[in-house]
């Protein structure tokens, strides 16, 4: 931790954060128990869907007994495009959010004001967490609109006490010109546009470290503990992992604590984690990896039942707070890739890149078919200041990575090094698997 910064002081944290697991639980099954009951009576999908299943929410009598309920999932959202899955009358929505999905309908969510009262509060509690505080000058570089980024984080600094400075993404060169004037102690952006911002710090001359910038609150896409250790070397700030969905609220679901940075604190007195095998769909015990699924336990006009949300992590026992931690996500069952027969994930590619000092952390990973073998190619530029490497030595470099990612995963791909700047910088969610496999 930054010599400045400082973890809260139990006094300053909501009392649930450092309650009893007993307590925890004994809140969690009384709110859950009005969660299901609520879904039921007023939400046609789960009437349904429980009946199909031969469940009522009379039957749940311990938390476990969750695992009796049916999951929902992606197209269960969809198919009650727009409205159908609120629980209140439309006029109670008092905000909608929408998440893009690459084909078909948004998956539509929305809150009442109580509900984005909580939100608020849950960020302001994550943005403590990261070592945030009252007074704080805040730059929110996460987008503003539909995406729950911009405005999840601008409430909840807001609620903290924090100056906000709302500036969404995009636009570089003038959000170097506004932290340099404005001198925020704190930036919630993603990580990938975290590490564009410091390119163009050094593109004008400046360095990143001398900045005033002392936390840095990264989310919305996996992101590694090599890349944590890059930004935090190259920028001179506390790294912190936020994590969250839309379906589920927003960014502030679970949060990092900067005096442990071990994993991410659920805030479990509001969403209820489990985390399951994704094929059979049984309940896995904490510490197993699996996929991580939500209850909501308090949200009024969109009551989320057992969201299966294909994030891949474990749940850990709390540390800094009672709440228990799920480990950093180590990517998304949509984002594998399955290179004859080895399951691959962006993040252990990352990992590979960022441990070798010659390596930009700009890369892409494409997939190509050839014959009846997918091929897996790895895209990455070099460090700036070995742009003008010569041909030998990049084929060393490249050499080596392949070498690593053969040793250390079990695939073989072709590295090739990337022109700089050839890689394209991401101002949100970065891009890193393209996918060529259908194009022929
Ligand atoms: O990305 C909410 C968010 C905004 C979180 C800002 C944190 C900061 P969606 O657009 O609905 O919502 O995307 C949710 O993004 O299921 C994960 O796959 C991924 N994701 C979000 N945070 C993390 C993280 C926002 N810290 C999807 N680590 C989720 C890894 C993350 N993946």
């Amino acid at each position: 931790m930054r010599a400045d910064n400082r973890a809260p002081d139990p006094s300053e944290l909501d009392p649930i954060e450092i309650a009893s697991r007993d307590e925890i639980s004994a809140l969690q099954l009384e709110r859950l128990r009005w969660t299901l009951g609520h879904a039921y009576a007023n939400v046609a999908h789960y009437k349904t869907a429980f009946d199909q299943a031969g469940v009522h929410p009379d039957d749940l009598k311990d938390l476990a007994d969750l695992a009796k309920f049916p999951f929902t999932i992606k197209t269960d959202l969809r198919d009650n495009y727009p409205f159908d899955m609120f629980a209140v009358p439309r006029e109670q929505v008092v905000r909608i959010h929408a998440s893009s999905g690459t084909t078909g309908n948004p998956t539509v969510v929305g809150y009442t004001q109580a509900d984005l009262d909580m939100w608020s509060d849950l960020m302001a509690r994550s943005i403590r967490a990261a070592g945030g505080r009252p007074g704080d000058i805040v730059h929110v570089a996460y987008g503003y609109g539909l995406f729950t980024g911009g405005l999840g984080a601008h409430y909840g600094a807001e609620r903290l006490g924090c100056t906000v400075v709302p500036v969404s993404g995009g636009l570089s060169e003038r959000q170097i010109k506004l932290i340099t004037d404005f001198k925020p102690g704190i930036i919630m952006v993603t990580p990938s546009y975290m590490l564009a911002l410091a390119d163009e710090f050094e593109a004008q001359g400046l360095d990143p470290r001398q900045s005033s910038l002392r936390v840095g609150i990264f989310g919305a896409e996996p992101w590694t503990e090599a890349m944590r250790s890059e930004i935090e070397a190259r920028i001179g700030l506390d790294a912190i992992d936020i994590f969250g969905l839309s379906e589920v609220m927003g960014p502030g679901v679970s949060c990092e604590c900067i005096e442990t940075k071990d994993g991410l604190h659920i805030w479990e007195d509001h969403f209820y984690p489990e985390v399951i095998d994704p094929e059979s769909g049984a309940v896995k015990a904490d510490g197993e990896v699996g996929e991580l699924v939500f209850t909501s336990l308090t949200k009024e006009a969109f009551p989320i039942i057992r969201y299966r949300t294909r994030d891949l992590t474990s749940l850990l026992p709390g540390s800094a707070r009672s709440m228990r931690r799920m480990a950093k996500v180590t990517g998304r069952s949509d984002d594998m890739m399955i290179i004859r027969g080895v399951n691959v994930f962006p993040t252990q590619i990352e990992e590979i890149l960022l441990a070798d000092e010659r390596l930009s952390p700009h890369y892409i990973l494409e997939v190509r078919r050839e014959g009846p073998l997918d091929q897996l190619t790895v895209a990455v530029e070099m460090k700036p200041e070995l742009a003008q490497a010569s041909d030998d030595d990049k084929a060393a470099c490249a050499g080596d990575v392949q070498g690593r990612i053969k040793g250390l995963i079990g695939v073989s791909a072709e590295v090739r090094i990337a022109a700089q700047n050839e890689i394209e910088r991401s101002i949100g969610k970065a891009k890193r698997v393209n996918d060529l496999r259908d194009l022929g």
